[in-house]
């Protein structure tokens, strides 16, 4: 079988590849991506030994380059991962998040028509049910949950769910969505509340926590996020929804402080910072849909896994430091300057 990832030079994608290369080893591995700021060839070093695997640079935009990819390489499944993922770059420059999260799914969705596929998979997120209160913890996100956006990222993202839904009723398109919460794990790039807390601390820098820090997220480590799609694709029913969670809520002021007591360093570094715009208040997904139809069940524990990731993070400082050396200090500067 071969899989088209798209985004799999990005954070999740990459953790996706490396988990097909080596559960599937039969399959053939077929990943786009066009390598923006977010994409890193560093990350799929390993991967492009491998025989099975295969890279193109393209934007998934680019009908024309969609099309010969298709042409050449006759997937079976398309997974989506390729697109503008941050909140805060999305409500400086909303623009490229509607181009490439909503046009970029129907430019894969018309290749996936044009050649025939199995299965298309759009990797979504929970963002797109807005946010519940913070005094109501016995509300959680279901598949029924009406979509309600805070964020130009959230909206294109729902957007693209909406017309992936639509491919499948008006076009009979084999589609399944998956909708998970906050992902954390190694290769996430260092604007994400973990790893850039973990840099910064480790440079004894400051650590940015919006708002009063109160604001909770339902932490998955990636590579269960990757069970679950690989699960969706094989086994998942065509036209369904699936909310990929794992119970586990935190605050983000007690992730940094965490953070804090994992390296050593005092909390004294903890600067509170103006909030985001339209700050969604607490996200919580309710897993068992999926749980009951698919058998899915996260591994890996919050208490093991933030400590396998802040490992990685001082295992792979090379990975991290090249890019926040780069035109990542333009960014943060523009982000964190004034704030
Ligand atoms: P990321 O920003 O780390 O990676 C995105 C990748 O997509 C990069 O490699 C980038 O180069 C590529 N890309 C961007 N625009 C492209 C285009 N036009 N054509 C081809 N490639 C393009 O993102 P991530 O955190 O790995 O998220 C992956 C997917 O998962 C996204 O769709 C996101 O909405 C979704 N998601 C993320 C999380 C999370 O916690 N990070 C949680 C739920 C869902
Ligand atoms: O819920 C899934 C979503 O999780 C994905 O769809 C997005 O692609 C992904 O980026 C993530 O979105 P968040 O906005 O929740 O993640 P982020 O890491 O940007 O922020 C997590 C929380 O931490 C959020 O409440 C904002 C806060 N934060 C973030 C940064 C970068 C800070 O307090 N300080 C910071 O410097």
């Amino acid at each position: 079988m071969t899989i088209l990832v798209t985004g799999g030079a990005g954070f999740i994608g990459s953790n996706f590849v490396y988990y097909l290369l080596e559960k599937h080893p039969e399959d053939k591995i077929v990943c786009v991506d066009v390598l923006t700021y977010a994409g890193n060839m560093a990350t799929l070093r390993q991967a492009m030994q491998n025989p099975q695997f295969r890279f193109y640079k393209t934007d998934i935009t680019d009908r024309q380059g969609i099309n010969d990819i298709f042409e050449k390489e006759h997937p079976d499944i398309v997974v989506n991962f390729a697109a503008e993922s941050h909140v805060d770059r999305s409500i400086e420059n909303p623009e490229v998040f509607l181009k490439t999260n909503i046009l970029g799914t129907q430019v894969l969705m018309d290749a996936c028509r044009k050649y025939g596929i199995r299965r298309y998979h759009q990797v979504s997120t929970d963002e797109v049910y807005g946010d519940l209160p913070l005094d109501r913890p016995d509300l959680f996100f279901t598949e029924e949950t009406p979509i309600h956006t805070s964020s130009p990222y959230s909206s294109s993202k729902a957007g693209a769910d909406l017309l992936v839904l639509a491919y499948h009723r008006t076009y009979g398109l084999p589609v399944t969505i998956s909708r998970c919460s906050n992902n954390y794990g190694p290769y996430h790039f260092p604007e994400k509340l973990i790893p850039l807390m973990i840099a910064n601390a480790l440079a004894d820098k400051p650590l940015p926590v919006y708002g009063k820090g109160e604001n909770v997220r339902d932490w998955l480590y990636v590579e269960d996020h990757c069970k679950a799609i690989d699960l969706i694709i094989r086994n998942g029913k065509v036209g369904e929804v699936y909310n990929v969670g794992g119970h586990n809520e935190m605050k983000n002021i007690d992730i940094v402080k965490l953070i804090c007591k994992e390296l050593g360093k005092p909390e004294s570094l903890i600067t509170f910072v103006t909030d985001r715009k339209g700050h969604d208040l607490r996200y919580a997904i309710d897993p068992t849909k999926i749980h009951n139809e698919l058998g899915w069940l996260p591994d890996t524990k919050f208490e093991d896994g933030i400590k396998k990731t802040i490992q990685w993070y001082l295992d792979n400082k090379d990975w991290w430091q090249e890019i926040i050396n780069g035109e990542y200090q333009n960014y943060y500067e523009k982000m964190y300057g004034n704030r």
